[in-house]
């Protein structure tokens, strides 16, 4: 098969230019890489050739095809020598300004039928592309770090671009072992956007007092199946690259609310607590490995102390709650109301416990929720809220309860939505409003999001696992309990939810 661009050139020889670099040459192009430090151009250089060495001691690469992949990348020394490049891929400072001072020399050089392609991560393409003498043959190739390993590209096409540009960069994508999405050019393109729901909504948890940090970890981690809790993951990416990432999306969005960002990075960041990187981000680190706050011991409640249970009618998944009570060994009231003794455990969704206690005329001081968004067959922890009422022994009863088979429980302070849904619903709810806009096809979108994001599952996927009525429920309640329009439902999703339709269903 041809290689799609035959001689590629990299301008920026930094820690994205040359994992295109390594992955251009591997792909079959003769790649030019350039650097204004020519030093830089070596280093890069020397490393990707290091890469292939590795690979050859351990078997993966014979001598022959070292050699050939060798003979394949060289280093530039004037933009004049990238002149005959079928497409050149710039990798350089974030500055509108340099970048475009870079393209009109690059123009100047190029054939009319070359590709000039920006990796930019936040400058609109259509802005970039404005400046050029020929937009159509300009597009974004927005790759992630480490570029090797992380398998995913947006192909982005601003206003002026030709689609068969996108379509040659695409299958290019392909020869590269890479998986291309095509992303319309909007603000944060679709993983920089689609990223939004997990830290923001994360950090108003904590910021409203609902728990800490290390909890929410724990809870996204156990329930959900995330690999990276949304604190360690701002810990990984470094405070002064994500901040700025939440800034520059929402004011792009002209401040919708969806995407407003939080005090508290904004002053982490400026206190110089930025992640692993710095030694101290939401945890401190000690030779690179985190130390994580201990979670308390559930409390020891003795048979004789425990109160019957009763479960309102209302709740979320009652039939499975109450067979789960059973096998814990619960005492299980089943009156039409609850007697002087009982713990009441309610499982709402989107409401608080203390709306749900008042309007169903429940014992605040007896009541506790649980939440069942995702069934508890298939989470590895249980999350209990209190309201303000809540009684310190009717706390510890439920705590010690739901701890009797042994799954860790965390118990956190009443908020409509717990930690699960309310991350979840905003995820699900981010990724829907991005079809709404027709940003991305769904399927762009999950394979964007489990590749750049590494999330177990794509968004829509997620969201028709836990239902897509059930995360609408989640968002109207929401939207009720704290009058925000944050939590208001994307036209998109609503349409789907209320017909019961799967979220990767396609319209015609
Ligand atoms: P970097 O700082 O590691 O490398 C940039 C390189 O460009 C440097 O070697 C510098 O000497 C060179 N350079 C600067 N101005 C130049 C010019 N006018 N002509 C030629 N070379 C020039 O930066 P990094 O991280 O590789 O980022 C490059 C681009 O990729 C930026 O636009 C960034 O926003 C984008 N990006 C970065 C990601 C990351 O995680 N680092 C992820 C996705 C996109």
């Amino acid at each position: 098969m041809n290689v799609i661009f035959p001689l590629t050139g990299i301008v920026g020889a930094g820690a994205m230019g040359r994992g295109i670099a390594q992955i251009a040459a591997q792909a079959g192009s003769r790649v030019l890489l350039f650097d204004t430090q020519a030093q830089a151009c070596e280093a890069a250089r020397a490393a990707i050739v290091a890469q292939w060495t590795k690979l050859q001691e351990k078997g993966r690469l014979d001598s022959d095809a070292l050699d050939r992949l060798q003979q394949r990348l060289h280093c530039a020394s004037s933009l004049d020598d990238l002149a005959g490049c079928d497409l050149i891929v710039e990798a350089i400072v974030e500055r509108m300004d340099v970048k475009v001072a870079l393209f009109t020399q690059l123009e100047q050089r190029v054939s009319e039928r070359a590709v000039i392609a920006t990796n930019t991560s936040s400058l609109s393409v259509t802005a970039l592309g404005a400046q050029l003498r020929r937009p159509q043959r300009f597009a974004g190739y927005h790759f992630f770090n480490p570029v090797p390993l992380m398998k995913v590209v947006e192909v982005i096409a601003g206003l002026r671009t030709d689609p068969t540009v996108c379509e040659s960069l695409a299958a290019y994508a392909h020869q590269m072992g890479h998986s291309p999405v095509q992303a319309r050019d909007t603000p944060g393109f679709i993983v920089n956007h689609a990223g939004r729901g997990y830290g923001t909504e994360a950090l108003r948890l904590v910021g409203e007092g609902v728990t800490d940090f290390a909890t929410v970890d724990r809870i996204l981690k156990d329930q959900v199946g995330f690999r990276l809790g949304p604190f360690e993951l701002m810990d990984l990416t470094a405070l002064d690259v994500s901040h700025p990432v939440m800034e520059s999306v929402y004011h792009q969005y002209y401040e919708e609310p969806r995407y407003r960002p939080s005090v508290i990075t904004a002053q982490r960041l400026a206190g110089g607590l930025l992640g692993r990187k710095s030694g101290e981000g939401f945890y401190r680190y000690s030779q690179g490995v985190a130390d994580t706050p201990p979670e308390a011991d559930a409390p020891v409640v003795s048979d004789g102390d425990m109160p019957p249970v009763w479960v309102s009618p209302r709740s979320t998944r009652r039939a499975e709650l109450l067979q789960l009570l059973k096998q814990i060994g619960a005492r299980i009231e089943t009156g039409a109301s609850p007697s002087a003794q009982a713990l009441t455990l309610v499982a709402p969704l989107g409401f608080d416990v203390t709306t749900v206690a008042v309007v169903d005329r429940l014992d605040p001081a007896r009541t506790v929720g649980i939440d069942l968004l995702i069934e508890d067959a298939r989470t590895r922890r249980r999350v209990l809220a209190t309201n303000p009422a809540t009684r310190p022994d009717m706390r510890r009863a439920a705590h010690a309860l739901m701890t009797r088979d042994g799954k860790p429980v965390s118990v956190i302070r009443d908020s409509g939505g717990f930690v699960t849904q309310r991350v979840v619903a905003t995820i699900v709810n981010i990724a829907s409003d991005m079809c709404q806009q027709g940003i991305c096809s769904p399927a762009d979108l999950e394979t964007a999001v489990t590749l750049g994001l590494g999330y177990p599952m794509g968004p829509l996927a997620m969201g028709n696992l836990w239902g897509p009525a059930n995360i609408l429920e989640v968002l109207f309640n929401m939207q009720t309990v704290y009058g925000d329009p944050r939590y208001r439902p994307s036209p998109w999703l609503r349409r789907r939810g209320a017909i019961g339709l799967s979220l990767l269903h396609q319209e015609e």
